[in-house]
């Protein structure tokens, strides 16, 4: 042991700087070094083989390959939905929104039988969650059928289901976009632990809660493995905590104790705000729209429409080019002196004057905080007022049509005007109450967020019609910059 030691001190002073060896010494050291480990790795590479050429190859050990090569898509993901048989006759009507009977994987949790009425289709199997009287319970503002939801993914785990990667989490008044739920969860190697979603909208429940939190009603994305060691001490766990209020930081509680961080993807959206979520859609995070949640609290995301007529509205664009939908692009008609944003397949917006790309990119204000009382200051992500200047009051339009033309391979999106009273305005001449509809061309890229995230661009193309604005929107060229001339 002792003179191993000496040896390898001795080899290294050799080696130092400070004694310099002559250079064929030094070379001939490097070589032997060089068969050495050629050898160590190839022993086969020197027997006599008279084809073999002069220079022998050896591979440079590589990392593990990932077990599953191949790509994650929705079979592979098993959904577990948080519901209540009191508001089941009602929330149901979302859940049929997303689901895709024999090609969505999962189940519905109920805390009791519900009557099965003469409109079931569309839905998951329907499950009863396991008993848990047995669990401490005492937070005096939340209700116990918390403990019940958190044990959703573990109860879906021990159902033992084939070739899952994922475990997804939602509730009843969440609405899922599964494509872009797949695309997102794609992009992880699902044989590691992985907790991923969402924060709230708003700074104080995230201080409440945890900012380390993924919230239930955006939606939770467990690996499979971390599942496994979730359903192991879960319930252990859970008993720790008999005074959190829900089930998502219960989750989080036992995210901690695994020391699992919450991986954020922006496209979850918890939605704990009230009022209209306009400003939010319109000025989406530049990430695939995974999840929207709180419909029956906001208003219906399109004029003069119930709630589940309006989330039908979205489903023609989404059919098209679901990885577009909602993504924002802002460009400028360069002679009339207007900005235009476009949230595709959600709305398009025309404003007078120049509104710079750093402040279109904020949500306004539409919408109002989970307590009131917080106002702007409580969001935790930058927020702009309705107008920006009292002229700059946008002329809005709402989808009302699309189609796609397999001739020139693209999305065509139609925006009917939504008109509401404004007082006058000579500020600027152009006038865009002339416009009442917009028509938006784009070719549909289902492999938009296999790169880097790159918002959209938008350009004004001429139009014959004066009452019809006509858009192309697409990739932004290398250098392309959004700016009014
Ligand atoms: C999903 O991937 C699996 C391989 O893991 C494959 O067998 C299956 O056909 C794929 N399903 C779809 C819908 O592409
Ligand atoms: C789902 O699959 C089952 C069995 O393959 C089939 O009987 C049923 O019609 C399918 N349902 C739908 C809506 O495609
Ligand atoms: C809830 O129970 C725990 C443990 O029994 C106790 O430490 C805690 O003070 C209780 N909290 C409330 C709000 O009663
Ligand atoms: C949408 O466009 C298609 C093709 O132009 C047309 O057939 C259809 O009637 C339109 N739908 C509505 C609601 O305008
Ligand atoms: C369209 O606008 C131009 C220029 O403002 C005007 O000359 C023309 O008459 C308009 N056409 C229609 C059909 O309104």
């Amino acid at each position: 042991m002792k003179s191993n030691a000496k040896d390898s001190e001795k080899l290294s002073t050799e080696g130092s700087l400070s004694k310099p060896m002559p250079y064929f010494v030094f070379l001939v050291f490097l070589v032997c070094i060089f068969y050495a480990v050629a050898f160590v790795y190839h022993p086969y590479s020197y027997t006599a083989n008279p084809h073999q050429s002069e220079f022998v190859q050896f591979e440079i050990p590589s990392r593990p390959k990932p077990k599953s090569p191949d790509k994650t898509n929705l079979s592979h993901i098993v959904f577990g939905v948080a519901a209540s048989g009191k508001q089941w006759s009602k929330r149901k009507s979302y859940i049929q929104q997303w689901w895709r009977p024999n090609e969505t994987r999962g189940f519905v949790w109920l805390d009791e039988k519900v009557e099965a009425g003469a409109d079931e289709k569309n839905l998951p199997p329907l499950k009863i969650s396991g008993d848990t009287s047995q669990f401490k319970y005492n937070n005096s503002e939340g209700d116990r059928s918390a403990i019940r939801i958190s044990r959703i993914i573990s109860e879906t785990l021990r159902l033992g289901m084939e070739d899952v990667r994922w475990f997804v989490m939602g509730d009843d008044d969440t609405v899922f976009f599964p494509d872009n739920l797949v695309r997102v969860l794609q992009k992880y190697d699902h044989n590691y632990y992985y907790y991923i979603g969402s924060l709230s909208e708003s700074h104080l429940q995230n201080i409440h809660f945890s900012y380390n939190m993924a919230y239930g009603g955006g939606g939770i994305a467990i690996s499979y493995p971390l599942a496994k060691a979730l359903e192991k001490m879960q319930d252990m766990c859970i008993q720790r905590y008999p005074h959190l209020y829900g089930s998502d930081d219960r989750i989080q509680a036992c995210m901690a104790e695994l020391g699992v961080p919450l991986t954020i993807e922006k496209g979850f959206h918890q939605y704990d705000v009230y009022g209209n979520v306009f400003g939010l859609l319109a000025a989406h995070p530049i990430a695939p729209l995974v999840s929207l949640h709180h419909l029956d609290l906001v208003e219906p995301i399109f004029p003069n429409m119930n709630r589940v007529q309006a989330l039908e509205q979205l489903k023609l664009p989404s059919e098209h080019d679901s990885a577009g939908l909602m993504q924002q692009s802002i460009c400028y008609d360069q002679d009339r002196r207007w900005t235009i944003s476009v949230s595709w397949g959600y709305t398009v917006q025309i404003f007078r004057g120049t509104i710079y790309a750093r402040e279109m990119e904020r949500p306004s204000r539409t919408f109002y905080n989970w307590y009131p009382k917080a106002g702007y200051t409580g969001y935790p992500f930058n927020t702009r007022p309705v107008n920006l200047k009292r002229c700059q009051k946008p002329f809005v339009y709402f989808i009302s049509n699309a189609t796609y033309n397999s001739q020139i391979d693209k999305t065509v999106t139609e925006y009917s005007s939504h008109r509401i009273p404004r007082m006058r305005c000579s500020w600027i001449k152009a006038d865009p109450s002339q416009i009442d509809r917009v028509e938006v061309y784009k070719k549909p890229n289902p492999y938009l967020w296999d790169k880097p995230p790159r918002r959209n661009c938008c350009r004004i193309l001429p139009s014959k019609n004066n009452g019809t604005m006509v858009i192309e929107v697409g990739d932004c060229k290398e250098d392309e910059i959004i700016v009014l001339r």
